[in-house]
């Protein structure tokens, strides 16, 4: 067990990124189970994760669950492919049972391949996604283990997510890093016809990738589909259901500048928010 006494009344789900993508996968869980509160983490301080070592996200994801379990959360969703690839199956498996073996951290790649076969015809899926995700093969394992005829063509994009973390994805010069992945892709597998946006920042470049990629290949953002995974979990699990409170609030928390995530998480999630620094001890 944790030395330090976790609050055991219902609490707010937790929902963490190294930024301010996980805003697209809270945009689509609020609006699909909007009874519910939430604690938004980004450790915008210490993002971009793309390019760091499996050690260092590991270490500062486990910061921020434990941070979020000692606000209250019983359930966090690592609302980020990077933590989801590097760190959250040594947390399930060796921190959980010390911290609280009662709570539940989630990810978003197993509900994300869990739709694959829904989605493809020919079984040739293309992933974007940053080159630590890529690099870690979480994505070829779990398709390997739910689809083994399908085959997966990864590109890593190493310049989204500080463009998108400096306010740049919508300016012109985007296009040109946008149209480089997105080129890549189709040279390295033509056949494919179905893309996953595999890091929870990308769909704010969304309208940029559909325009360079033929329109014929289907592009997948992850929110809706965690969003659905979230709600059919809940409904399994109801004792860690009633540990979750239900006011409808939503607060938000960065290791950065307060009123920088607040300007950036407003116009993501389309809503006025006010958020609030922390520092890990
Ligand atoms: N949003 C994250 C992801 O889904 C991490 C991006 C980053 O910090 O590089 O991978």
């Amino acid at each position: 067990m944790c030395d330090c006494k976790l609050p055991d009344t219902p609490g707010p789900i937790g929902v963490f990124d190294s930024g301010y993508g996980g805003l697209t996968i809270l945009r689509e869980i609020r609006r699909r189970l909007p009874q519910y509160d939430y604690l938004y983490l980004g450790d915008n301080a210490r993002a971009p994760y793309g390019n760091r070592s499996f050690e260092i996200v590991y270490e500062f994801t486990l910061q921020a669950v434990r941070y979020l379990f000692e606000q209250g959360c019983h359930l966090v969703i690592l609302a980020c492919n990077t933590a989801s690839a590097k760190a959250l199956r040594t947390i399930q498996q060796n921190d959980l049972p010390h911290l609280d073996p009662d709570r539940r951290v989630l990810g978003v790649i197993r509900p994300t391949v869990e739709q694959l076969g829904r989605l493809t015809r020919s079984g040739d899926i293309g992933l974007f996604a940053t080159q630590g995700t890529i690099a870690s093969q979480s994505y070829d394992m779990e398709v390997a283990k739910l689809f083994p005829d399908f085959r997966l063509t990864g590109v890593a994009c190493p310049m989204w997510v500080p463009l998108i973390e400096n306010n740049e994805a919508n300016r012109p010069g985007a296009d040109y890093f946008v149209k480089q992945e997105v080129d890549k892709l189709i040279e390295k597998s033509p056949t494919v016809d179905t893309v996953i946006l595999g890091c929870t920042h990308y769909p704010i470049l969304y309208d940029k990738i559909r325009h360079y990629l033929p329109q014929n290949i289907k592009l997948i953002s992850q929110g809706h589909i965690v969003a659905d995974s979230l709600a059919d979990y809940l409904k399994r699990h109801p004792r860690l259901e009633t540990k979750c409170s239900k006011n409808g609030r939503s607060t938000f928390l960065t290791t950065e500048q307060p009123d920088k995530f607040a300007d950036m998480a407003s116009l993501f999630l389309g809503d006025e928010i006010e958020a609030h620094k922390i520092t890990f001890d």
